[in-house]
């Protein structure tokens, strides 16, 4: 018998469409992508975090010229968060990306090692932490859960 995934994500036309305290985050992203380290891809990553405390974490991509070494700005922000506000949970996560390396009109979306650790991370807190991926047009999609950008993840 043939099964189906489907779920539903809404698409915003443009930042200023968001409510404030998303626009809040979307500017911590945007803030933390300016101090992105990526002097070999040239692609640089902003991502916020917000906390149930309102607080807001910010990571950005941390090349190494031994490639493999680096690390995405998804877990950056995601582990800086687990190390220092272990007990805060994770409300939203915004990610923003600059540079030549994705076509335009490339959907912009988290890679598959951040997609585990967030999955993990909402897991933890057994609460949905929701997606905003800002597209390089301006739009913006918003998901509701991890689970949706990793189905049949490997999880406990
Ligand atoms: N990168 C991120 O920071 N997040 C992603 O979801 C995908 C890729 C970074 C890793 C590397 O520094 C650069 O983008 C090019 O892959």
């Amino acid at each position: 018998m043939t099964q189906h995934f489907a779920f539903s994500y809404r698409l915003i036309a443009a930042p200023q469409d968001l409510s404030g305290p998303d626009q809040a985050l979307l500017a911590a992203a945007n803030a933390a992508l300016s101090r992105a380290y990526a002097p070999y891809s040239k692609f640089q990553v902003g991502a916020s975090l917000l906390l149930k405390s309102g607080l807001i974490v910010e990571g950005n991509n941390q090349e190494n010229i031994a490639y493999p070494s680096g690390l995405c700005a998804e877990r950056v922000a995601l582990f800086y968060a687990g190390a220092t506000y272990p007990e805060d949970a994770i409300l939203k996560i915004c990610i923003v990306a600059e540079g030549d390396l994705m076509p335009e009109g490339a959907l912009l979306s988290p890679c598959g090692s951040c997609r585990q650790v967030l999955l993990e991370s909402e897991a933890r807190q057994n609460n949905p932490i929701e997606v905003l991926l800002v597209q390089r047009s301006g739009e913006i999609l918003v998901l509701d859960t991890v689970q949706n950008l990793l189905p049949f993840g490997f999880s406990k």
